[in-house]
């Protein structure tokens, strides 16, 4: 065979072979068979260097021309193959942009109406000057009762169904808290003698505005009760506190959380040891309709418990009645939130049902302000 014909065989054998390759790695099969050290066309440039220099001179030229051609044919190859394989994904990557977007996790998730109210009473009470002071959930019997004033053996400690825990090592009495109250203690003790006396909330000289949020404990369940529930206690201690001012906080305080421009309160005679005197605070409510509405209407209900701190639990608390005297008050958080937003039942707060939450949980990144308006 002629050599011309030896590279018209070859150029047309490869160029079905390149035109064939549809892949990236065929065609470098391809490039490595024409063009490689052991390719059929570099076997047929070897063959220059065996023959005589006139035949050569019309060889050279055509075996390059060959190399070159096949170079180009799998370069241009090359570049219509990248460009199908880059069209091909883009096809497969489209993205609809008119597609809703996904809630992003922070959007979903809600926050608890307990969590939604302790926010908002104290966003209210902070507006007032008052600070935000916390206790223990696992309480001495000398906190929860005998600093308040309860004597021993005294029929309050059974009115409020204590969970009674397991004595301290030094053999001291534990229950799980009843109610905020043994916090004011805590908050006023100068000293920190004993081990457990301020551990979460330093003590406070007077003057002593204080609000005390936390949970509380006692053995009862029902559609308004649950073992576990919420308190929100206040404390105010100064020389010359006195009910007026106490009036005043409580009635400010309500407005502001029930967004109403107007409550109209009624303070009951009634009886806390940690209190003289003390009284129960009933509020004015509309309940003839589906819901409670406070601020009108001709229908009382009772919401929360108040007094002038007793002279003995001053007294406990290392201040000198003679000196300093001071009001406070204790609310459900748990009431308060049922109120406001229209649960009827207690229990289900409690549940951890998601339908529950969702339905009236708050949105998180919603931080309740006066200025930017509580529950909305
Ligand atoms: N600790 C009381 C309770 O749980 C509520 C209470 C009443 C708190 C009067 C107070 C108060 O601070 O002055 O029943």
């Amino acid at each position: 065979m002629s050599l011309q014909s030896q590279i018209e065989t070859l150029r047309s054998e490869i160029s079905a072979a390149i035109a064939g390759a549809d892949t990236e790695t065929a065609l470098d099969a391809v490039r490595v068979a024409a063009l490689g050290k052991k390719g059929s066309v570099s076997a047929l440039l070897a063959t220059l260097g065996s023959m005589d220099p006139e035949d050569r001179k019309a060889a050279g030229p055509a075996i390059n021309g060959l190399k070159n051609d096949v170079a180009g044919l799998i370069d241009a190859r090359s570049i219509s193959l990248k460009s199908a394989a880059l069209e091909a994904r883009l096809k497969a990557e489209t993205l609809d942009v008119t597609l809703p977007l996904q809630p992003a996790p922070t959007a979903k998730g809600r926050i608890h109406p307990i969590s939604q109210t302790i926010d908002e009473i104290t966003a209210i009470f902070s507006d007032m000057g008052f600070s935000v002071a916390e206790g223990p959930d696992i309480e001495t019997d000398y906190y929860n009762f005998t600093a308040l004033n309860f004597p021993e053996g005294h029929p309050a400690r059974e009115m409020h169904d204590t969970f009674f825990m397991k004595p301290g090592p030094n053999g001291e009495k534990k229950v799980l808290r009843t109610h905020t109250s043994p916090v004011q203690v805590r908050v006023m003790q100068k000293t920190n003698d004993k081990p457990s006396a301020s551990y979460l909330t330093p003590p406070q000289d007077p003057p002593i505005r204080v609000v005390i949020p936390g949970r509380t404990y006692r053995n009862d369940s029902d559609q308004t009760h649950t073992p576990m529930f919420h308190q929100v206690e206040g404390l105010v201690i100064d020389k010359s506190s006195h009910i007026g001012q106490l009036r005043w906080v409580l009635e400010e305080f309500l407005k502001a959380f029930f967004e109403v421009p107007n409550v109209t309160l009624r303070f009951r005679p009634s009886f806390f040891p940690f209190t003289e005197p003390s009284m129960e605070v009933d509020v004015q409510c509309d309940r003839s309709g589906a819901e409670v509405k406070i601020g009108e209407g001709n229908d009382w209900l009772e919401i929360l418990g108040c007094g002038m701190v007793h002279p003995n639990v001053l007294e406990h608390a290392g201040l000198d009645p003679s000196v300093y005297q001071g009001f406070a008050f204790g609310v459900g958080i748990d009431r308060l939130a049922m109120l406001k937003y229209g649960m009827p039942d207690l229990r289900a707060f409690f549940d951890a049902d998601q339908r529950w939450i969702e339905h009236y949980g708050f949105r998180p990144l919603d931080l309740p302000t006066l200025f930017g308006g509580l529950s909305n």
